[in-house]
């Protein structure tokens, strides 16, 4: 049996993808859900789908190591970010190396780094009058879209689109892959 935590602070729709994926396969369980934020969608979700959902503040996830001591104890093969805001503690970084994965949804190294995220990343992506984006799945290190490439899917940017079209067509291809990727970074530990 492998298990999967799952981080997110928003509305947590990649998180019910993969929760939907796997629950079918008695190999793999999601175990858990993180979030940072109270009002986020993937609480109800979670409680939705019978997941435990931790909630953290800033202060406890960063200034102490109650997170690590949490995962390391549970035990846990992976820790998917689908749509978590905040940069992952050092301490947790190290305590699960090359076991940490996150969605991007622009193609890296393009539109990655601080502020860049949800809206503004389509934003960014129509500003620039770029003509195509996409998503990206990568391992996560102590900096922000930085981790090394797993997995890119692209999507045509049409001069006429919003970055509501890009976000849409992106979010199609996030709940399209994630899933996937996730169980075979799960079954080869690595791509
Ligand atoms: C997704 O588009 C994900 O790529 C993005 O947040 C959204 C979460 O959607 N993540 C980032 O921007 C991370 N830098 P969801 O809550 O509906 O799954």
């Amino acid at each position: 049996m492998k298990r999967i935590a799952i981080f997110a602070s928003g509305s947590g729709s990649n998180a019910e993808k993969i929760a939907q994926y796997f629950a079918d396969k008695a190999t793999v369980d999601i175990t858990l859900i993180v979030s940072n934020n109270p009002k986020a969608g993937v609480i109800e979700r979670g409680r939705r789908l019978h997941i435990p959902v931790l909630l953290f503040d800033r202060t406890t996830f960063y200034d102490t190591n109650r997170i690590t001591q949490i995962l390391l104890s549970q035990p846990i093969d992976l820790i998917v970010l689908a749509g978590f805001m905040w940069l992952m503690p050092s301490d947790l970084v190290r305590a699960f190396p090359h076991k940490i994965i996150n969605i991007h949804p622009a193609l890296l190294p393009k539109f990655g780094g601080k502020g860049m995220y949800g809206h503004f990343v389509h934003e960014a992506v129509v500003a620039a009058g770029e003509t195509e984006s996409g998503i990206t799945i990568h391992y996560v290190n102590e900096h922000y879209d930085e981790g090394q490439i797993i997995y890119q899917a692209h999507c045509p940017v049409s001069p006429t689109d919003t970055p509501e079209d890009v976000a849409h067509n992106v979010q199609i291809l996030e709940h399209l892959h994630y899933p996937r990727v996730v169980n075979e970074v799960l079954m080869n530990d690595e791509l």
